[in-house]
């Protein structure tokens, strides 16, 4: 295959940034195509650990072109910072090797403003967003009041249409979320310097990836979040506010269908979820403690401690499904050493009636008990192995069992944090 797409099957922080670290190896060109700095990808790479946000996993590997495509939200102060970040370790030298889509939004410090002030007023019914604007950009994009890079070529135009936003966003932090209005002078001087630095960076990637694929490139499409924070397919109203699943690659990218060969899943081997809402196989008490130490589990954007859950095979089939998949990446193995006996969540129970897919209605999942199978675990040590024959015999078991009740096949396994940690059974862009 040529053309894979990574994507998150669970809530994000499935461990995609390691796997597509991994693979972009083999890949020329890698791709952002949905979301924000909501985002956060943890990689450790030669014992150096690394927190990517918006730039594309590609980075971290020298020669490799970095896209940040049309469908996502691009805080422009954010990714400066990153950008920065990544010059000051060596990384992301040649300024040619990353392009950020015209057609990209700005996220706004009125954005954040405005996502943090709902938050709060919402309480105890807050959705637990990450807080930096992602859903309020969207909103603006939809409701066609957005700002794009393009709109950086005329920054008289630009200023205008920026203060007409801010003086309508002003009025609704202070009236109805009776929260600080933004400061529109400011900011119009930051974007003037933001503008400066990006400018270089600006590029149609829609042509670039359709060149790039006909040239016969490898292109990595790079997935952010996970199918259960997906706008559509997800826990709603308790997921992100961009569609984070395989075919957001065409509209987030400027290309068609037809050019995606191939699409891999990315599962943790348990379950994580941050931020409110339904989670049916979640595990609380000492247990759940005990694998948030040991898989490092507090979010990577926000630190906020993850909660965790067993292995949810309904969750696994809905991804397999909406996404297409041709593959499972199952990581964080050997997080779950030394827990015994481990379960799988293969169905769910509403009053009396089960279901082996997504119950509908709103609420209905949050009253949906898990129907677990037991599955025996194992002690070992996992982190040197890098095959799956120098895998015990109940880790193969516990991998087979996940690849049968999803129907999808096993392409890769994560044993540790490291980038060698890994068992590659099929490569996709060998395959
Ligand atoms: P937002 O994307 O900041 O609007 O947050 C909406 C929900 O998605 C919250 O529950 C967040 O915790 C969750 N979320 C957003 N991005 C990620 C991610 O990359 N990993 C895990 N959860 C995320
Ligand atoms: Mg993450």
């Amino acid at each position: 295959m040529k053309t894979v797409a990574v994507v998150g099957t669970q809530w994000g922080d499935e461990g995609k940034g390691k796997i597509v670290d991994l693979l972009a190896e083999h890949a020329d060109v890698v791709v952002r195509f949905q979301g924000g700095n909501n985002a956060a990808h943890t990689l450790v790479v030669d014992g150096e650990k690394f927190v990517l946000r918006l730039v594309p996993a590609g980075a971290l590997h020298p020669g490799k072109t970095c896209v940040i495509g049309n469908g996502t939200v691009v805080n422009p102060f954010g990714l400066i910072e990153e950008i920065d970040g990544l010059k000051r370790r060596s990384r992301l030298r040649d300024d040619a090797l990353l392009k950020l889509s015209y057609d990209a939004h700005i996220v706004m410090p009125y954005h954040l403003a405005i996502d943090r002030a709902r938050e709060a007023r919402l309480g105890k019914a807050a959705i637990g967003t990450t807080g930096f604007g992602i859903g309020p950009a969207y909103e603006d994009k939809m409701s066609r009041m957005g700002l794009r890079f393009a709109d950086l070529l005329d920054f008289k135009d630009f200023t205008v249409r920026l203060k007409r936003n801010i003086a309508e966003k002003n009025l609704y932090l202070k009236a109805v979320l009776k929260a600080k209005p933004i400061d529109g002078k400011a900011l119009v001087e930051a974007m003037k310097k933001a503008r400066t630095r990006l400018m270089r960076y600006l590029c149609d990637t829609g042509v670039f990836l359709d060149g790039a694929i006909a040239q016969g490139k490898r292109v990595l499409f790079e997935g952010a979040h996970g199918t259960m924070l997906d706008i559509d397919h997800g826990t709603y109203p308790y997921v992100t506010s961009s569609s984070c699943i395989a075919s957001a690659v065409f509209a987030g990218s400027g290309i068609g269908p037809g050019s995606l060969d191939g699409v891999l899943g990315i599962s943790k081997a348990y379950t994580t979820r941050v931020g409110a809402g339904p989670f049916p196989s979640e595990i609380v008490g000492s247990l759940a403690d005990a694998v948030r130490e040991e898989g490092v589990e507090f979010g990577s954007a926000t630190g906020r401690p993850r909660r965790i859950g067993w292995f949810d095979a309904v969750l696994a089939r809905h991804a397999a499904r909406v996404n297409g998949l041709w593959g499972l990446a199952i990581t964080k193995l050997d997080v779950l050493s030394g827990i015994d006996p481990l379960k799988i969540c293969v169905a769910y129970e509403i009053k009396g009636r089960r279901y082996d897919s997504m119950p509908p209605g709103r609420g209905a999942l949050a009253r949906a008990k898990p129907i677990f199978e037991e599955m025996p675990g194992w002690m070992d040590d996992l982190s040197a192995a890098r095959s799956m024959d120098d895998l015990p015999t109940n880790v193969r078991r516990y991998l087979e069992r996940i690849s049968a009740l999803t129907r999808v096949k096993l392409a890769m396994a994560g044993v540790g944090a490291s980038r060698d940690a890994a068992i590659v059974i099929e490569n996709p862009f060998l395959a």
